[in-house]
């Protein structure tokens, strides 16, 4: 359903501008391309169902051609699984041999699942890190070279609020922390071909998939009592401050990480602690902790 948010930014941004948007046919992934292909940008989505990729660049094309800001198709669906190397790097291929060019990336595509750590299988852990971190890595290398290096661009990864941990989903948060670390490297490493990358943290998003990724949508509400906005965030909450940081007004802007969150990685608590029974070793002043017990 089209959202009556609409963009801030002004018509024509990003007109002549290319963008590749994994995960680009859900959720928060649609918003950000809807806004960008509402911004003048032609986008190419990717992900791994094809369908759902097809069905959402007919809406979003309906969508802005209706909107009467371009005329012409602006989204474009590409299959790609991120964890496969070889299909990254054709989806690079197609995007500069068909659209010319690759301003932006931005990698959203991923997932994950709740589990403690010391239950979740190697195969579930393995699956986590693949996507989330080497699906990550692959596009970021092969949009370098199919056009970055030589070209400049800009680059926005969406990772998770793990800046304090992220008890329950052990596996993405240290596959986030490394995307975020591996940006602020390319920060450095990239600035002189003219490469911005930075980093979007969304707080707790709903959307009708990211609920189903979950299997419902208590999911979410089991989170509010822990932000401080006393709210889930959408989609389009997210899309904007992308669109921010890949435009001209983020130019001095790279290496960083902005939660997206309503101060709920500030404030967070949406791990229980069982009890310790005796287990915490007591420390040197163990009288006195004794006392407390
Ligand atoms: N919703 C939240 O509260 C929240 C919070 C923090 C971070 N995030 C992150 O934000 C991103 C978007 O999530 P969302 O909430 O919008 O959920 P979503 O609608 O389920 O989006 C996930 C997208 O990633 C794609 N994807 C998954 N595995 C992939 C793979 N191997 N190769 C290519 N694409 C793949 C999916 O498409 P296919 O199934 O077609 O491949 C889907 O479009 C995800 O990385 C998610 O972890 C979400």
């Amino acid at each position: 359903m089209a959202s009556k948010l609409t963009t801030v930014f002004c018509k024509n941004l990003f007109a002549g501008k290319v963008a590749v948007v994994t995960g680009g046919g859900t959720g928060i992934g649609k918003a950000i391309s809807k806004e960008l292909a509402e911004l003048g940008c032609r986008v190419v989505i990717a992900s791994r169902k094809l369908s759902t990729l097809e069905e959402a660049a007919k809406e979003l094309n309906k969508y802005v051609t209706d909107k009467d800001q371009v005329k012409s198709s602006v989204v474009y669906p590409f299959q790609c699984n991120i964890r496969h190397e070889d299909q990254v790097e054709a989806l690079m291929d197609y995007t500069v041999q068909q659209h010319g060019r690759i301003d932006y990336l931005v990698n959203n595509g991923g997932g994950q699942f709740m589990s403690p750590l010391a239950y979740m299988k190697t195969k579930g852990w393995n699956a986590v890190i693949d996507t989330n971190l080497n699906g990550t890595y692959y596009c970021l290398k092969h949009a370098y070279h199919k056009w970055m290096k030589e070209n400049g661009g800009s680059i926005v990864n969406i990772i998770v609020d793990m800046l304090t941990g992220f008890p329950g989903m052990a596996h993405t948060g240290a596959a986030r922390a490394a995307v975020e670390n591996m940006s602020k490297s390319l920060a450095v490493e990239w600035a002189s071909d003219g490469v911005r990358i930075n980093n979007i943290a969304p707080g707790v998003i709903y959307s009708p998939t990211a609920a189903a990724n979950y299997k419902s949508d208590d999911v979410f509400d089991m989170y509010l009592e822990n932000i401080p906005a006393r709210r889930v965030g959408y989609p389009e909450e997210i899309s904007g401050a992308v669109c921010f940081l890949l435009s001209p007004a983020a130019s001095y802007t790279t290496g960083v990480t902005v939660a997206i969150d309503g101060a709920w990685g500030l404030y967070k608590k949406n791990y229980e602690v069982p009890d310790h029974e005796g287990k915490w070793p007591l420390g040197v002043h163990s009288d006195y902790v004794k006392s407390k017990l």
